[in-house]
């Protein structure tokens, strides 16, 4: 790190992040802990039908109020994302945080008291509050973290969001387990413990300052921006932060709030549009939560025989892999990694649907010699394959894929259209993302083991669009990345079909105008 980034670096600014990540977290706990308990879910449904209607559960409409369990919370996600710079603009960025937690503790609790007030609605109706609060959160804390990041470390701390979800995902894998959580009389608790983050978050962000940029652009709150950028910033002279402020403040006086009709209806932002709503579906359509939520019966058909131990390796390497990213990022850039983590994951669904159509051709054979030893051993060398090749894919999602479009958004909009802009990309990562949820046992039934071709030819056409379209934003001037966008920067106008674009004025927000 040059000094000049230390110096930036301070423990309040740590802090700050760090409450901000616990929404992260959040999101990723409530993503990963629905699938350890599902056996218990269905029982504790059957069990409240008998009581209710002395029968048991239909199969089918078990599977039902299952399927809607799981799913609902991307439902809550779309409404949630989508609902973001509302509420970012209206509250700020620190008090809309605060509230959203309410969400957390309500669903929580409904989760939590379902067995004891025999109810499996409201185990529905907690996801789809908590859906809600994560689908809030994921536009909140990335645009909290860019907003309050040194340009020079805007995508190393960008990525601190997806590190806060790679370790909810995990955490949750393993307090789901049967001998931790995962019992059938804890599971209750395992769903209701998001509770504590939350409160805890409560108690911390009181600490935490309000976005300068939110202070001085939105509100207009000069001598509140200063202070909370000189101890952000740990330096009294924060005269370049403010001045850069200043310039983009004046500059858009016009485009302040942008609604998300503007958005769609000024041609400026349809390129940077364009590029944030592709990379937010490269990482959804990549297939990784086909992963996350069905790794266990993907392993087992592959022939693993602790598929749990082996979701949870999953979990650990996805969470290595974002910490590589995050040292990796301003180094190597946004694109180049983003184009790496694509590539790869082509090639690794490629090798997982070898795998899984060897496993099918020596299980067949396995079938007629039981006691051929030569055909045992390939077999469990087969299931390493696959093992090897899940790894592996989920390795190159948390490369590029997996942190860099949460962050890019804040960086390819100006104050402006950031909260407009976060919400349609976000809400449109929750609606693929409900779509890999709820069609990929249809889609496995169907195509069997090469339900993974799908993924990798979506892979290879994000691979051509970030190769043609997406512009590298570290360590380029802004002027430059205009260029890339089309053409000079048009002057400021009070038009809604012309104003300045988010790449054609002063974009303090970006680590485009510095020299990375
Ligand atoms: C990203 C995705 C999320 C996924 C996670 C896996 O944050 O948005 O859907 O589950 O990565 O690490």
């Amino acid at each position: 790190m040059v000094e000049e980034e230390k110096k930036q670096v301070t423990g309040y600014l740590l802090f700050s992040l760090a409450t901000a990540v616990i929404g992260s977290l959040q999101f990723g706990y409530n993503t990963g802990v629905i699938n350890a308990p599902e056996q218990k879910l269905r029982a504790f449904f059957n069990n409240t039908w008998m009581e209710r209607y002395a029968e048991p559960i239909k199969p089918g409409t078990c599977t039902i109020v299952w399927s809607l369990s799981v799913a609902i919370f991307s439902v809550g996600g779309m409404v949630g994302s989508f609902s973001v710079g509302v509420m970012a603009d209206r509250f700020g960025r620190k008090l809309s945080m605060f509230l959203v937690n309410i969400l957390a503790v309500f669903g929580g609790l409904l989760m939590g008291f379902s067995t004891i007030c025999s109810s499996y609605e409201m185990v529905i109706a907690g996801r789809l509050v908590i859906g809600l609060f994560c689908g809030l959160f994921t536009g909140l804390t990335p645009m909290y973290v860019g907003e309050l990041s040194p340009t020079p470390l805007r995508g190393a701390f960008g990525t601190l969001h997806q590190l806060g979800v790679v370790i909810g995902i995990l955490v949750a894998q393993i307090f789901g387990l049967e001998s931790l959580l995962g019992s059938d009389k804890l599971w209750p608790l395992l769903l209701a413990l998001t509770v504590i983050p939350a409160v805890l978050q409560c108690i911390l962000l009181p600490f935490c300052p309000e976005s300068p940029r939110f202070l001085l652009i939105n509100q207009n709150k000069e001598e509140q921006a200063r202070k909370a950028l000189v101890r952000l910033r740990g330096t009294e002279d924060v005269s370049k932060d403010m001045q850069e402020m200043k310039e983009e403040s004046s500059k858009m006086a016009m485009e302040k709030k942008v609604t998300i009709l503007e958005l769609f209806r000024t041609a400026a932002y349809r390129q940077p549009l364009l590029i944030a709503v592709m990379l937010h579906l490269s990482q959804q359509l990549s297939g990784i939560n086909a992963v996350f939520y069905y790794s266990t019966g993907i392993f087992e058909s592959a022939g693993v025989t602790q598929p749990i131990y082996a979701t949870i390796g999953a979990g650990a390497v996805n969470t290595v892999f974002t910490v590589v990213s995050l040292f990796l990022v301003e180094r190597v850039g946004r694109r180049t990694l983003h184009l790496v983590g694509l590539a790869g994951m082509a090639i690794s669904a490629l090798l997982m649907t070898i795998a899984l159509l060897l496993v099918g051709v020596s299980f067949y054979w396995l079938s007629f010699n039981i006691t051929d030893m030569s055909l045992i051993t390939g077999y469990s060398s087969l299931s390493y394959l696959s093992i090897g090749a899940v790894f592996l894919f989920v390795a190159m999602f948390e490369m590029g894929p997996g942190p860099i479009p949460w962050f890019i958004v804040a960086e390819l909009f100006s104050q402006g259209p950031r909260p407009a802009a976060i919400a349609v990309a976000g809400c449109c990562n929750w609606t693929a993302n409900f779509l890999v949820g709820v069609s990929f046992p249809k889609l496995e039934e169907l195509c069997g083991p090469y339900v993974f071709i799908i993924f990798m030819i979506l892979l290879i056409f994000f691979f051509i669009f970030t190769f043609i379209k997406v512009p590298e934003t570290k360590g380029k001037t802004f002027d430059e990345i205009a260029r890339e966008f089309g053409g000079a920067p048009p002057p400021p106008t009070t038009s809604v079909e012309a104003p300045p674009t988010s790449s054609s004025v002063t974009l303090p927000a970006s680590p485009i105008k510095e020299k990375v």
